[in-house]
């Protein structure tokens, strides 16, 4: 597959490791992120240790919760490799415990690395930089409420809400991810 500049997060460990691994096989130019930088060279070594040049590696740390620290890491992304290819929005920390046994804190914490540290790498959105039509017009407030009450009702697992393409786009999506990504694409 042709190489591409991959932009890893949580690349100092885990699963964010092992897949540095596969794109520096791949030949792929490598941008490795996260808080721990001796771990992060640690990987940028085995990333060379298959033939990557030393050069095609970048190590950049950051704090996916630092937002304000990030529009400069993007820059220094693009000042390096000119273009991003790929971003896998990988770091992020997970907890096994029940909700009755966790501070409301740790769900904080997730939402902060796991979320809101997703949105802010993500940067303004302008590829699409308008909003669509169909959101713009919005769905009555009565008829919305009608199929919420008739879904609770009936028990049912999931309701969806929505009306014309926007239901139409929920459907095909489930079909097929590729043919809603093609046509969101070829209208923007
Ligand atoms: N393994 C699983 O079974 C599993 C299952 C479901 C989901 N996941 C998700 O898959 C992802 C990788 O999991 P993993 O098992 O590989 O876990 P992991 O080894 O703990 O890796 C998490 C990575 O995220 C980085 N990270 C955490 N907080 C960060 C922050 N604030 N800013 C920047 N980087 C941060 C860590 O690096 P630093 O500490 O150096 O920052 C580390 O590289 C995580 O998002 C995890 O929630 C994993």
């Amino acid at each position: 597959m042709s190489a591409q500049t991959v932009w890893i997060t949580g690349a100092s460990s885990g699963i964010g490791e092992a897949l540095a691994l596969q794109f520096a096989q791949n030949g792929d130019r490598l941008v490795l992120s996260a808080r721990r930088e001796g771990e992060l060279e640690r990987v940028a070594v085995r990333c060379r240790d298959t033939g990557l040049p030393t050069d095609q590696v970048l190590v950049l740390p950051l704090d996916v919760t630092d937002w304000d620290s990030l529009p400069g890491k993007v820059q220094a992304v693009l000042d390096r490799f000119g273009s991003i290819d790929l971003l896998v929005n990988n770091a992020g920390v997970s907890q096994r415990s029940l909700c009755k046994d966790t501070d409301m804190s740790v769900y904080q914490k997730l939402m902060d690395v796991d979320v809101m540290g997703q949105i802010a790498l993500a940067g303004d959105g302008s590829a699409f930089g308008k909003e669509d039509e169909d959101i713009a017009g919005g769905m009555d407030v009565n008829e919305c409420a009608e199929v919420v009450f008739k879904g609770l009702k009936a028990r049912k697992r999931e309701i969806p809400v929505g009306k014309g393409k926007e239901m139409a786009a929920l459907w095909i999506k489930r079909i097929s991810p590729e043919a809603l990504f093609r046509m969101a694409r070829a209208r923007h």
